[in-house]
């Protein structure tokens, strides 16, 4: 067999404004590149305990179980829904956008009986239909996606549906893949007993490892049950033996992730969490005013900073958009999916890339794409720089 001739690795130059990943912060790629030391060397323990209390103060939690999972927020999803998950659990998703149909899924292969909770794509759960679901179907969990990123969408009223769940003696799981260090959100204050996320959105980090925390009444679920989690890797029960006060083996951890994701959270702690939404809000305000101006709308009810949901006109292409971006200016958006595919663009406003110089490249390269279809680049361009 002759030697492959490979290349060497050159990226191209990219401008990330889609769903994520995010462009790295700088701080956090230089923090790649530091030497590896052993998972279990005692720096990297003490490296872990940074990771934990960054972790905490992101997510607003004092929960111990606050930890980083090893691979993707799939990952850190599934860790949340397979623990807490027993067989024949009814677990409630929100069906709503994408990621509610992944939890269902994974309940399911949790042993779990999934109850649907519906609104439209584009709109967030409403706290009444939540309640008429619990009066119906006496639930274990409740899911929902905080920010979903499929429709550009922001739940709102978390404190109320976590009250049903609740009173109900329910546990609740929300997604924060999209939110966390990016939009307000709050595990301690709005009673949420576990929460997961990533960290190539908000946090700007790669994907790799990714932020879990469950409250001590979650992880009492988990120690107690009867039936043993169907995963040996994702089993916290297990991993408690890392994480926890041990520190013994477990699994490999990643290291040169971890490094990342402190570098990140450091980052986060640095500009302040508050400080940190409220730049979000502003830059991707400042998208959203200048996509406004152009004419075109967003298509969700709830409007998420981190993820824009633009509708495109009538008749308009979406790939010709998003490969023009791409092409012209090494810009990534994406396409909608589901029962928003074909007519939206998804245009990411998260971390690193939530920066005003960004926006007013994206919305150049849009007003461009769009110059044949009735849209005004310049009034884009000019709500946008009113705003930042
Ligand atoms: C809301 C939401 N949940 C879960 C995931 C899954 O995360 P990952 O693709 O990192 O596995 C994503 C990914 O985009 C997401 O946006």
């Amino acid at each position: 067999m002759e030697r492959p001739a490979v290349g060497e690795l050159v990226p191209p130059e990219r401008t990330l404004m889609g769903p994520g990943p995010s462009e790295v912060h700088p701080r956090v790629r230089r923090a790649m590149s530091t030497p590896l030391v052993g998972h279990l060397d005692p720096s990297f323990l003490d490296l872990m305990n940074d990771v934990q209390e960054l972790l905490r103060y992101t997510f607003r939690t004092d929960n111990e179980w606050t930890i980083p999972i090893s691979g993707t927020g799939s990952a850190a999803m599934e860790a949340a829904i397979a623990n807490l998950t027993e067989p024949g659990d009814t677990v409630v998703v929100p069906t709503n956008g994408y990621f509610g149909g992944r939890m269902a899924s994974m309940v399911r292969r949790a042993g779990g009986d999934v109850v649907e909770v519906d609104a439209p794509w584009g709109a967030p759960l409403d706290p009444d239909d939540v309640r008429t679901v619990f009066s119906n179907h006496d639930p274990d969990l409740l899911g929902f996606v905080h920010a979903e990123t499929s429709t550009g969408t922001l739940q709102t009223n978390v404190p109320e549906l976590t009250e049903i769940a609740h009173a109900n003696d329910a546990l609740v799981i929300a997604d924060a893949v999209t939110s966390l260090g990016g939009v307000e959100f709050r595990v301690d204050d709005w009673g949420i007993d576990a929460a997961y996320s990533a960290t190539q959105k908000c946090l700007s980090a790669p994907p790799g490892a990714s932020p879990l925390t469950l409250s001590d009444r979650a992880m009492a679920k988990v120690t107690n049950r009867d039936a043993r989690v169907r995963s040996w890797y994702l089993d916290l029960s297990e991993l408690a033996d890392y994480w926890g006060e041990e520190r013994s083996y477990h699994h490999t951890a990643p290291i040169t992730n971890i490094y990342a994701l402190r570098e990140a959270l450091r980052l986060v702690a640095e500009e302040g969490i508050e400080e940190r939404w409220e730049r979000h809000e502003r830059v991707a305000g400042a998208l959203r005013a200048g996509v406004e101006a152009m004419g075109l709308d967003i298509a969700s009810e709830s409007w998420l900073p981190s993820l824009n949901a633009v509708r495109l006109p009538e008749g308009v292409d979406d790939t010709a958009v998003i490969d023009h971006l791409l092409d012209e200016y090494g810009v990534e958006v994406a396409s909608g999916l589901g029962d928003f595919a074909g007519e939206i663009l998804r245009i990411g406003c998260m971390g690193y890339s939530a920066r005003p110089e960004n926006v007013l490249f994206v919305l150049s390269g849009l007003g461009d794409a769009l110059e044949n279809d009735g849209v005004d680049a310049d009034a884009g361009l000019a709500a946008a720089r009113e705003q930042l």
